[in-house]
């Protein structure tokens, strides 16, 4: 079983194969994931909404992604692993972006790092691939400035689309191996993707991209409240979790659940056997 490199990621797209993306934040899903043949996975911020709680990526640390992009790391046989730089680590500058870059591949063993922003972030993106860290850049609606952008919305829309294409150039330029595009129009996305030589990665960009990323627990519909128009709800693990919640806990109200098959007796001879 070969591991992904990036090489790979430029392979496939020369050869018109698609790439496949999830998020993962701990082990057992990133083992999942990865025997299913997923190219690469994304210890995304997104942390902030699945696994923290939080109303938005901003209050995500470096301390926070660290524990679970380990636990992920060490789910994968296969699969490329990217840690996302949270709001706050690398804006200030190169030093600041390299510093954080070294944490994640010293302290978790990721293989590759992501953070948002196109002309803005391209030298923060050239010092950390010259330190020999492999970068993903993420381009089009950037949650971590959604302030800025004045909330939830598609980019790259009209005049914007020549924007969107700037902020590509500069983030191949600066040496990413692959490019995020979140939530912009198929057209302006496929426009970007004939001009790169480097993948581009759909999040809500459609079907033209070289490769598509999703939020895991959308997809496979743990999530609750609203989902984005992109995703593609593959599966409804909040009512499979809930009816199995719901059947244990009647189980044990009416004493169903132990039984004599799932309590231990005080038999020798099955510790024995146990113990072989
Ligand atoms: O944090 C995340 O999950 C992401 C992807 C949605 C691109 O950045
Ligand atoms: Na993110």
């Amino acid at each position: 079983l070969k591991r992904v490199r990036t090489r790979h990621f430029a392979r496939a797209k020369e050869q018109g194969i698609k790439i496949t993306g999830l998020t993962s934040y701990d082990v057992l899903t990133a083992q999942i994931f990865d025997e299913a043949g997923i190219d690469f996975l994304l210890v995304g911020d997104s942390a902030g909404n699945t696994v923290l709680g939080y109303d938005t990526t901003l209050p995500v640390t470096v301390d926070d992604l660290i524990p679970l992009t380990r636990g992920v790391v060490h789910g994968v046989k296969r699969a490329l692993v990217v840690a996302d730089m949270p709001f706050g680590s690398y804006e200030t500058g190169p030093d600041e972006a390299l510093h954080t870059a070294f944490r994640f591949m010293k302290e978790t063993g990721a293989h590759a790092v992501k953070l948002e922003g196109g002309v803005r972030s391209a030298e923060q993106i050239r010092r950390i691939v010259a330190a020999g860290i492999p970068v993903m850049g993420h381009i089009g609606f950037t949650p971590q400035s959604e302030h800025g952008l004045g909330g939830h919305v598609i980019q790259g829309r009209g005049e914007s689309a020549d924007a969107l294409l700037a902020d590509a150039k500069a983030v191949e330029e600066a040496g990413a191996f692959a490019v995020v595009l979140e939530m912009v129009p198929a057209e302006a996305a496929r426009r970007v993707t004939e001009a790169l030589s480097i993948p581009t990665i759909s999040v809500g960009g459609g079907p033209h991209c070289d490769g598509q990323l999703v939020v895991w627990t959308d997809w496979a519909g743990l999530s609750s409240g609203r989902i984005p128009k992109f995703v593609k709800q593959y599966a409804d693990l909040r009512s499979v979790l809930m009816d199995a919640a719901l059947a244990y806990r009647a189980d044990v109200e009416s004493g169903a659940y132990p039984d004599a098959d799932h309590s231990y007796e005080d038999d020798t001879a099955e510790q024995a056997l146990q113990e072989r």
